[in-house]
């Protein structure tokens, strides 16, 4: 074949009349005794192209192995194209066969599979419509978020993996160790001895960039982590993954009046990128599974959101209940909200994103500024439609004394924290910061359902596979 290959996503734009080359896998094939149509895709978009195929200039067996899920490489003519569907097709005339794939062992060959089902084949999941346009949203996104800090001047600061420090303070970490398991080294009080690890001490994998986020912030002035995050939090939910992907801000001289500001303009930037830039893929999975899902994502470019204090929040919840609405979780001052409180405020109360405000102290993370009521910390948690809480986030405590009791009341071990206090000992300053669950974000650009169905190897309690 002497022209060199076209993407899919270019074909279906250029000009007619002219000899080109596409390879890509079969989406399927049919016809009638003289000629095949096949639907070609290379992943490049959602939209495949169509092959025509005389089949009396190519051998019947070539013919036959040309099957759903085949891989093979068309040279032919660009014509215009006299069905419906598409503005151009290929008129083969010559075809090589890559690889072929028997339609009795394909896994995805049946139409119409459940998610449940691809999930146990997710191997091969990405060769179907809708994970092709998950997984393309999925890049273009990470883009736009480089993009957007980018921007304005953010600095990308790569945040360690492995760590000895718990960030949120839960105990929900996944130990790092090269120790035998079968044969652990103990000290004189009968305890694991770390000493003797590889990092000499007990690590683990990180549940957030944030601590070293807030070093960077402290001295380039505003930076964004975008990485990996791991949670072994026995959650068996829609929303929750054991391997998450975060992009954490931080920024000094924000207080929480800006960081607010700052969610809010970057979510609304993030959702109209995709509007723009992935919109074949979104307007696929709108028509597919949710026709709702469009005027969602315009809903929310175009509202203000909702800044209401937890208080606030704790009391329509209780007026909801008080008016016959019934909730699986109890309702008072000082619960931590649970995903069914958090939709009842913004999808049927509000009706639109909200910022919920000023949490109690103690069901918040050490790190947060301290309000003068003694009670509350300026955190921030940003909740939408169908999600829930999509970002959490707060300005910081940028006193040392009242760092260093928080730390104490909450029996923190501060050894491991002494390098994170120095940032309130040497040039304190107010800063403040946030976390954007990127699958979470994902749920709702592309208005799946499940969070295992967002990322391409979903991890969850029991399963690692792949
Ligand atoms: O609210 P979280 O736990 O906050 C933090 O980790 C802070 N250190 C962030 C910061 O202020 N820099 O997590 C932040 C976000 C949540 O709002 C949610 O979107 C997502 O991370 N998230 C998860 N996503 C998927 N699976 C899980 N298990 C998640 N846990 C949190
Ligand atoms: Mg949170």
């Amino acid at each position: 074949m002497s022209v060199t290959r076209t993407k899919v996503k270019d074909l279906l734009k250029a000009q007619p009349g002219q000899e080109v080359l596409a390879k890509g896998w079969v989406r399927t094939k049919r016809g009638n005794k003289g000629i095949a149509f096949i639907a070609l895709n290379d992943g490049s978009t959602i939209n495949n192209i169509q092959i025509v195929v005389d089949k009396t200039q190519f051998a019947e067996d070539l013919l036959a192995k040309i099957t759903t899920g085949a891989c093979i490489g068309v040279t032919g003519n660009l014509v215009e194209s006299m069905g419906s569907g598409q503005a151009v097709e290929i008129q083969a005339t010559e075809i090589e066969l890559y690889g072929e794939c028997d339609p009795m062992r394909f896994p995805i060959q049946k139409k119409d599979i459940t998610f449940e089902y691809l999930r146990t084949v997710a191997h091969m999941r990405m060769r179907t419509n809708t994970f092709g346009a998950v997984l393309r949203i999925r890049s273009h996104m990470a883009n736009a978020i480089h993009q957007y800090f980018h921007g304005k001047g953010f600095v990308y600061l790569n945040t360690p993996l492995i760590t000895a420090s718990d960030c949120e303070g839960a105990g929900q970490m996944f130990q790092v160790t090269t120790l035998d398991l079968n044969d652990i080294p103990k000290n004189k009080k009968g305890a694991v001895d770390f000493s003797q690890d590889f990092f000499g001490k007990q690590t683990s994998l990180t549940v957030s960039g944030q601590l070293e986020g807030e070093l960077g912030a402290t001295a380039l002035g505003e930076i964004y982590t975008f990485g990996p995050t791991f949670r072994a939090e026995n959650s068996n939910t829609p929303r929750h993954l054991a391997e998450f992907w975060m992009i954490e801000p931080e920024m000094a001289f924000y207080d929480i009046k800006d960081n607010m500001d700052l969610a809010e303009d970057f979510i609304k930037s993030l959702v109209k990128y995709a509007l723009e830039n992935c919109y074949d893929d979104i307007k696929f999975l709108n028509d597919k599974y949710d026709d709702t899902l469009l005027d969602r994502l315009n809903s929310v470019i175009g509202t203000e959101f909702v800044r209401l204090p937890y208080t606030e929040g704790i009391k329509i919840l209780e007026e909801a209940i008080a008016n016959g609405t019934t909730f699986e979780y109890p309702v008072a001052w000082g619960v931590d909200l649970q995903s069914e409180h958090e939709r009842y405020l913004v999808e049927k109360h509000f009706g639109k994103p909200v910022i919920l405000t000023d949490y109690p102290k103690d069901i918040k993370a050490f790190y947060m500024k301290q309000n003068e009521d003694g009670k509350t910390v300026r955190a921030m948690d940003v909740l939408f439609p169908k999600i829930g809480e999509i970002i959490g986030g707060s300005e910081r405590e940028a006193s040392l004394e009242k760092l260093e009791t928080r730390i104490d009341e909450l029996q923190m071990s501060r050894k491991n924290l002494e390098w994170y206090i120095d940032t309130r000992r040497f040039g304190s300053c107010p800063h403040s910061g946030f976390g954007l669950g990127f699958e979470r974000l994902l749920l709702f650009v592309t208005g799946m359902s499940n969070i295992r169905d967002v990322i391409p190897f979903p991890r969850t309690p029991k399963n690692a596979e792949y």
